[in-house]
């Protein structure tokens, strides 16, 4: 399967913007928000969901992929996320690594990451050695 066009990329980037605007982040101030695209072409938002219990914390885009999953999807192409302050900084807008195995779970290796609006990565990149269960 070949990537996302252009417009479906933008349109998820868009989205992932949509839902920042919803982080509940009372605790740090760090607002996130992501969004899914799946193989047949649905689109989840994520947000970042903190709690007064701080380890409750959820991150935005594990709640995109769960709600993907809630739905029925199965396999994602692509994932948006948009992080930080406006200033964005490179560092402000990379997945967790709790994220990425997550992201590993339903994506192939060459699902497109969109690093906010200015950069662009394969699963592959940020995760290239995914924890995997042996077959039984
Ligand atoms: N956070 C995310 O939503 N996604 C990530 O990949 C990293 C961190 C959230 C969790 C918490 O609400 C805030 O960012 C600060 O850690």
């Amino acid at each position: 399967m070949g990537d996302p066009t252009e417009s479906a990329l933008e349109r998820l980037l868009l989205a992932s913007r949509e839902a920042y605007e919803n982080s509940y982040s009372p605790y740090s101030r760090f607002r996130v928000g992501a969004a899914v695209l799946t193989a047949d072409g649905r689109l989840f938002r994520g947000t970042n969901v903190e709690n007064a219990s701080y380890g409750l914390t959820v991150c935005a885009e594990r709640v995109a992929i769960f709600s993907a999953v809630a739905a029925g999807a199965k396999s994602m192409v692509a994932l948006a996320v948009s992080m930080g302050s406006p200033t964005r900084e490179a560092s402000e807008r990379m997945p967790c690594g709790a994220c990425r195995q997550v992201m590993a779970e339903f994506m192939a290796p060459d699902a497109v990451i969109l690093l906010g609006g200015e950069d662009t990565c394969r699963l592959s990149e940020l995760l290239p050695r995914p924890f995997v269960l042996p077959s039984a």
